[in-house]
């Protein structure tokens, strides 16, 4: 499998649907909208990871050469419905793997909160966050066809160029594999 997109914004046609839509379209991605993943309300029971919408979500993440994360920003940080996503995941689908972050805001120098909390969560993973990130907003989008404005796509080709050049230089780590000391 290739990268995989986790989107975890909302509404139907939102702009994080639209964004998410066009970078999985632009550079043929796979993407998992989270209210399609179909996943419970993490609440430790160990029955729930053999949930079949747990494991197909872990093995497709774990399959994956590299991960977005898209998500709104609500309330200073990711939402929180994504966070319950991510915490299906451990060490063993994302440590080493390259991921790459946008957030989708509402103006007024919004996202960047959204931005440090995503990357504050998969630094609990061991993932391999990459240093571009990117924030859209509302005007990031053409106000009558709703579409992304050429240069809103500049930047997320800008981003997928470094997401790609990091997916090539990391190679995958099989962490099934036992190491030397365990
Ligand atoms: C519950 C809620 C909280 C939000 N909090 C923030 C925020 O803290 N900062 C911000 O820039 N935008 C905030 N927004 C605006 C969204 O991040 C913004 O509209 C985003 O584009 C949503 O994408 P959508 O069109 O996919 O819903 C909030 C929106 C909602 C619904």
């Amino acid at each position: 499998m290739g990268v995989l997109i986790i989107n975890g914004g909302f509404p139907k046609g939102g702009r994080t649907e639209t964004l998410t839509r066009y970078i999985s379209n632009e550079y043929r991605f796979d993407y998992i909208h989270i209210n399609e993943a179909n996943l419970p309300m993490l609440n430790g029971e160990e029955k729930q990871w053999q949930l079949p919408s747990v494991t197909s979500f872990i093995k497709k993440v774990q399959s994956s050469v590299g991960i977005i994360l898209i998500s709104p920003e609500y309330h200073g940080g990711m939402s929180g419905a994504l966070k319950n996503t991510l915490d299906f995941l451990s060490r063993e689908q994302l440590a080493h793997k390259p991921v790459a972050l946008i957030a989708t805001a509402g103006g007024g120098k919004g996202g960047i909160n959204c931005l440090n909390n995503m990357r504050t969560v998969m630094r609990g993973f061991y993932a391999n966050v990459i240093p571009k990130q990117l924030v859209i907003d509302p005007d990031c989008f053409h106000s009558e066809t709703k579409q992304l404005l050429p240069e809103a796509k500049n930047l997320v080709h800008e981003l997928i160029q470094e997401f790609e050049m990091y997916i090539k230089f990391l190679p995958t780590i099989d962490h099934t594999k036992k190491t030397k000391y365990s």
